[in-house]
């Protein structure tokens, strides 16, 4: 099972990549998981002519980002709160693609001052409407799981983690 871990802050002085770091390090075995930063990705806002439910994409940026999608069995989102959501540069690129999310198996990780309850709440609302296949997984909540500065501390649950993955594991269509 090949597994995309998504970066979805792109801000400098970010601390999502130690948040996303925290989950690829934790993979089970069998699970082959990569990161994917969206401050790399770099996708400009809706570029595309068609509207993305049409499928006709003709941004190079729309068509690469919707390989990347498809490339993976599943994926985890890392989302921090904002202003109790998650973050545009997030809501863009799933706005960006369409049919790629349906059937997706997705897990959230998301941080804040109350774990990042209310981001990864709306997350799951977006990708409920494109019919992906959500599970919230670990909200880490600033002093207690990580420091502000992103340090994972030893309160953060390595077994939610795991239980996660499983059930990604478990909605993923077997291919055999
Ligand atoms: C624009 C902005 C809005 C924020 N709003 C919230 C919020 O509503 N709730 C919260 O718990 N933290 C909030 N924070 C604090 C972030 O959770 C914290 O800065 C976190 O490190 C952001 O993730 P990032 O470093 O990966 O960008 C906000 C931070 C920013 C930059």
């Amino acid at each position: 099972m090949k597994i995309g871990v998504i970066v979805s802050s792109t801000r400098p002085q970010r601390i999502g990549p130690k948040v996303a770091e925290w989950v690829v390090s934790n993979a089970p075995e069998g699970v082959e998981a990569e990161l994917v930063d969206l401050a790399e990705v770099d996708l400009p806002f809706l570029a595309d002519p068609e509207p993305p439910a049409k499928g006709a994409y003709s941004e190079p940026t729309t068509i690469a980002w919707a390989e990347t999608v498809s490339s993976y069995d599943a994926l985890i989102m890392t989302v921090p709160e904002y202003n109790a959501s998650f973050p545009a540069t997030l809501k863009n690129a799933i706005d960006t693609l369409y049919a790629e999310w349906r059937d997706k198996p997705i897990g959230t990780v998301s941080y804040g001052w109350g774990g990042g309850a209310r981001s990864a709440g709306q997350l799951v609302a977006v990708l409920e409407h494109l019919k992906a296949a959500p599970v919230e997984g670990p909200k880490l909540t600033f002093t207690e799981h990580l420091t502000p500065e992103g340090q994972i501390l030893e309160a953060a649950d390595e077994a939610e983690l795991e239980a996660l993955y499983a059930e990604l594991g478990a909605k993923v269509p077997a291919t055999v």
